[in-house]
């Protein structure tokens, strides 16, 4: 059955669109944090091994949310590794050091890269597709975000 919530459906699907594509960020970056909490080695090992499995933990319930969100506004979310690859905007790990750091930066950037497409969303969901849940819900994620990238950058000084 539609959604009948007061935004046109041509609305709902631009901003549908975009939260697929942030759905497709959300699980590459959960999948490269628990390949950090897996294979990290070296000192601080067992902090780091800890503090991995505290980021993908919050992406779990990230990815939900994201995928929810899409089917209060009418749409279905996109569920295959194949289609997220297809969508994400973020890149595999290239090359493989197993240190804690190295995995941090990585992390830090794709953080950064998803606060900025938040951001760029905020206004153009409430003013351009008069969406202003969805315009909330992700200015939230972003903050959500914004910590766990403070967290990762308090690594580096
Ligand atoms: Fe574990």
């Amino acid at each position: 059955m539609k959604a009948k919530i007061g935004i046109t459906e041509q609305n709902t699907e631009a901003v549908a669109e975009q939260l697929a594509k942030l759905l497709a960020d959300e699980f590459l970056l959960y999948t490269k944090t628990r390949n950090a909490h897996w294979n990290v080695t070296g000192d601080n090992f067992h902090a780091n091994h800890i503090f991995f499995e505290e980021q993908y933990r919050q992406l779990d319930e990230l990815i939900d949310s994201v995928a929810e969100r899409m089917r209060k506004i009418g749409h279905f979310a996109p569920a295959t590794m194949k289609i997220y690859l297809e969508l994400t905007h973020l890149t595999e790990y290239s090359e493989r050091t197993n240190d804690g750091l190295g995995f941090m930066k990585d992390l830090l950037t794709d953080h950064e890269s998803i606060i900025e497409f938040l951001r760029g969303n905020i206004t153009p969901f409430a003013e351009k597709y008069k969406d202003y849940g969805t315009s909330d819900f992700i200015t939230g994620l972003m903050e959500t975000h914004e910590e766990m990238a403070w967290m990762i950058r308090s690594y580096f000084r």
